[in-house]
C-alpha cells in the first residue's frame, strides 16, 4: 500500500517508515553506538540500524526527504524514530537542516572528556587505516607540532565542544538538547538511559536487568529477552600510551574551551 503523503511503502503488519522524531547527532566516539543500543531496549523505540548521514552528506541530502524516511525502520504507529549520524554535530549547516525538516525534534548529544574523545578518534582512524594496510603517524607526532598542541590536526577540533553548540543553539532551544554523560554511561548505564527516558518521555522501561558488567569485554553489555549481547570489538579499544607531558598539554589546550561548554549548557561536567 502507498501511502498518499510520502510514497513509502506501508507494511501490511502495520507498521511503517516515518521520519526520525529523535536524532542522535554526536559527537563521533562519544558512545553513539552504545547509547542507541541501548535505547533499542525501549519498546516504544525504533532505531535506525546504520549511519545516514543525510543532513550532512550532499549526495544525500539533495535526495530529500523522501529517501531520508526510506532509510528508517518500519515502525508501529506508537513507536518513536531515531537515527545517529556522530558526524552532525560538527558540521556546521546541520543544525539549521534538521531545523527545517522539524523543529520540535529530540536531540541527544553524547559527550566525553575531550582529551579522551581525541584519543578514540586517532585510534579509529588508526584501525581503519591499518585494514586498508596503511600506516599512521604515531600519536605523539598527530598531537604535537614544535613543541605545541597542533592546531591542524582535526580530532582536536571536534572536541572543542562549545564551538559545535554554539551552531546547534542558534536553531534549537537547550531544553530540545539533551546531552548524555558518555563517561558516566561507560561506568554506570542505567541512571543515563533513565535521564534519557525522561527526556524523551517516554514510559520508564529500561531496567537494571537490561545490563550486565562483561569483564571480559571491560565494558557494560545489553540483555534483552534473555539474550545477551556486547558492542563490536571496535567499541572499547584500548587507546594508545601518551606520554604524560603530552596528556596534561592536552588537558590544559581543552581547559578553556570546556569551561565556556559548561556555561553554555549550564550544566558542568567531570571533565580533567
Ligand atoms: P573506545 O573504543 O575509544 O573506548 P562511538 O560509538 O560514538 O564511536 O563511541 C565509541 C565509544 O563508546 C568507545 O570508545 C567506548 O569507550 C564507548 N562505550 C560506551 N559504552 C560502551 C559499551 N557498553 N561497550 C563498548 N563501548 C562503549
Amino acid at each position: 500500500l502507498l501511502s498518499a503523503d510520502n510514497g513509502t511503502v506501508d507494511h501490511p503488519n502495520g507498521t511503517a517508515q516515518q521520519l526520525p522524531r529523535i536524532i542522535i547527532i554526536g559527537v563521533r566516539k562519544g558512545g553513539t553506538r552504545a547509547l542507541i543500543e541501548m535505547l533499542s531496549l525501549h519498546s516504544s523505540v525504533a532505531a535506525a540500524q546504520n549511519e545516514v548521514h543525510f543532513f550532512d552528506w550532499e549526495s544525500h541530502f539533495q535526495k530529500g526527504l523522501p529517501w531520508y524516511r526510506s532509510q528508517m525502520p518500519f515502525a508501529y504507529p506508537n513507536q518513536i524514530t531515531v537515527e545517529k549520524t556522530p558526524a552532525y554535530f560538527t558540521s556546521a549547516k546541520v543544525p539549521k537542516r534538521i531545523h527545517q525538516m522539524n523543529p520540535d525534534v529530540k536531540l541527544l548529544l553524547i559527550l566525553r572528556d575531550p582529551t579522551e574523545r581525541v584519543l578514540s578518534d586517532y585510534t579509529q582512524v588508526f584501525y581503519n587505516r591499518l585494514q586498508k594496510h596503511k600506516r599512521y603517524q604515531p600519536i605523539e607526532s598527530v598531537l604535537v607540532k614544535d613543541g605545541e598542541v597542533n592546531l591542524g590536526y582535526k580530532a582536536l577540533n571536534r572536541s572543542l565542544y562549545y564551538m559545535h553548540m554554539q551552531n546547534w543553539l542558534r536553531y534549537f532551544p537547550l531544553e530540545s538538547i539533551h546531552i548524555v554523560d558518555g563517561d558516566q554511561l561507560i561506568r554506570d548505564p542505567l541512571p543515563e538511559m533513565k535521564k534519557v527516558e525522561r527526556f524523551l518521555r517516554v514510559e520508564p522501561q529500561i531496567n537494571a536487568s537490561n545490563f550486565y558488567f562483561n569483564k571480559t569485554k571491560g565494558f557494560y553489555c545489553l540483555r534483552e529477552d534473555g539474550r545477551e549481547r556486547c558492542l563490536h570489538d571496535s567499541k572499547g579499544r584500548a587507546h594508545p600510551r601518551v606520554p604524560p607531558a603530552i596528556l596534561q598539554k592536552l588537558d590544559q589546550f581543552f581547559h578553556q574551551p570546556n569551561q565556556k561548554f559548561f556555561e553554555l549548557v549550564g550544566r558542568t561536567f567531570n571533565w580533567k
